[in-house]
């Protein structure tokens, strides 16, 4: 029978060394929350359902963030240290048979499978706990092992609290255990706030386990950047950093070229498809799809958008939001601001904002123009300057441009508006009412010209 795993996730501090007013598991490293991470780690080795995040320090926000992944949570009121963090769940999860894994929400790099391991080494032997260990060459801030006889685990000494002889030691406690349910309840208890900081430490209940005659074993893990707990922001730019490197190897591998990946920001979620390009100082984020052979020009953002394949994305270039059928082409300098869907092979420039706005097919808006709320046909140009007056100031209006239309650059269409099919709008009109199709319209002053003019104004001064 497979052996029951609760999973805790201990929360609930604000993290001080940070500085901030944020709670530190709130703060973003590879595109995502320190604590979500954490999460989607631990639904490799227990369902959402089995898995308790205590929570303190703007728990509000922590509940809200994690509620759509099914976690449960426990609340910490005051936060008196790891040990009376875990206790908070001891009235819930007291009764429940197997074991517990203890994640500190602070430790996102953990991979899946050194999870699994530790669940898979506490539960076919015959320790009380099986806590994750590392050697750093600077193990400093972190609580150090002190192993006995036989590997056996007696003790973790907190940083503060050690003698110089045991800061020489560089296994490091990464916060990751897994103890047999019925032992750790019973004994947690016992854990005492005798430090000069009167926190109640869970590092303790190893010291208590020990005592009270069983034994605590340790796994020790070779990469040590998974085991990374961030206390500061040197330590979340870092972390960040792993996970950027990360992100740009597994995408490299699998076919996409990578300009100067060290400067290229890719959030995990990102797919790209094979032989696609991504140039220098790109950012493609949230839940970003590009097929193959696409282009990310150097210095543009992407961001919750849908590339088909044969996509180019100038440099400068702004994508939010919209999707971008085959072989069209955008920027460098474009801004897609949401909700822009772009047809196959249809071009936009620089200096081109779009919003809400579908674009077909073949459709050209090479330089400076505006288009909101729009719909423009297949192979329709717009003109260089073009605005869609799309807000009278109270309500926003659509505008419907037909296919193979011909808008003349500095155009002017205020909405709510409908230019029919190969219409053609002089340069410089400003358009308010409906344009047939096959119709030439013009809405501007007729030039005037005036013989001699300039020689006249000369007398009369
Ligand atoms: C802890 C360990 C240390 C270990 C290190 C690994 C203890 C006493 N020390 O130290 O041995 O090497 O992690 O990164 O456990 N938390 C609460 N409630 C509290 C206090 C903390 O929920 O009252 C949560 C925090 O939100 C955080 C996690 O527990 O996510 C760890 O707390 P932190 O203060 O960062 O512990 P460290 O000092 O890093
Ligand atoms: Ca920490």
């Amino acid at each position: 029978m497979k052996s029951q795993i609760n999973v805790v996730i201990l929360a609930a501090g604000l993290g001080t060394r940070m500085k901030s007013k944020r709670a530190k598991v709130l703060h973003r490293a590879g595109g995502l929350s320190l604590i979500e991470h954490v999460v989607q780690a631990s639904s490799a080795i227990a369902p959402a359902g089995n898995t308790t995040v205590v929570v303190g320090h703007q728990g509000e926000q922590l509940r809200a963030l994690l509620a759509p992944t099914g976690v449960r949570f426990v609340d910490q009121k005051e936060q008196k240290g790891t040990g009376h963090a875990l206790l908070a769940c001891r009235e819930s999860l007291a009764s429940e048979p197997g074991f517990v894994v203890v994640l500190y929400g602070d430790c996102p790099l953990l991979a899946p499978a050194t999870l699994r391991e530790l669940v898979r080494r506490q539960t076919s032997g015959s320790a009380a706990a099986t806590l994750i260990t590392t050697r750093l060459d600077d193990p400093t801030g972190y609580g150090r092992i002190i192993f006995g006889e036989h590997d056996n685990v007696r003790a973790i000494v907190e940083h503060k609290a050690a003698t110089p002889e045991q800061l020489a030691i560089s296994f490091i406690n990464s916060g990751i255990y897994c103890f047999r349910a019925d032992l750790l309840w019973r004994h947690l208890l016992e854990i005492k706030p005798d430090n000069p900081v009167h926190e109640y430490y869970l590092t303790d209940i190893v010291e208590i386990l020990n005592r009270a005659g069983h034994g605590v074993a340790a796994m020790e893990v070779e990469n040590s950047a998974e085991l990374l707990g961030i206390n500061t922001r040197v330590e979340l730019a870092e972390v960040d950093r792993i996970f950027r490197e990360r992100k740009v190897r597994e995408l490299m591998l699998e076919g996409v070229t990578i300009q100067k990946p060290e400067t290229v920001t890719i959030d995990a979620s990102v797919q790209i498809g094979a032989d696609s390009i991504v140039e220098p100082f790109a950012q493609i984020l949230g839940n970003t799809i590009i097929g193959e052979e696409s282009s990310i020009g150097a210095c543009s953002i992407v961001r919750d958008s849908k590339l088909a394949a044969g996509v180019e994305i100038g440099p400068f270039t702004h994508v939010v939001d919209s999707e971008i059928e085959t072989g069209a082409h955008i920027g460098p300098f474009a801004r897609l601001r949401g909700k822009a869907r772009i047809g196959a092979k249809a071009r936009i420039g620089n200096f081109v904002e779009l919003k809400n706005t579908r674009f077909g097919a073949g459709a050209k808006a090479n330089h400076l123009a505006y288009l909101g709320d729009a719909e423009i046909g297949e192979n329709t140009n717009i003109g260089a300057g073009t605005i869609t007056c799309n807000y009278d100031g109270a309500n926003k209006h659509p505008t419907r441009i037909g296919k193979d239309a011909f808008v003349g650059s500095n155009s002017t269409l205020v909405a709510p508006l409908e230019i029919g099919d190969k219409s053609y709008i002089g340069a410089g009109s400003v358009i308010t009412d409906p344009v047939p199709a096959e119709a030439l319209a013009l809405g501007r002053a007729r030039q005037l010209i005036k013989e001699g003019w300039a020689a006249k104004r000369k007398k009369k001064k």
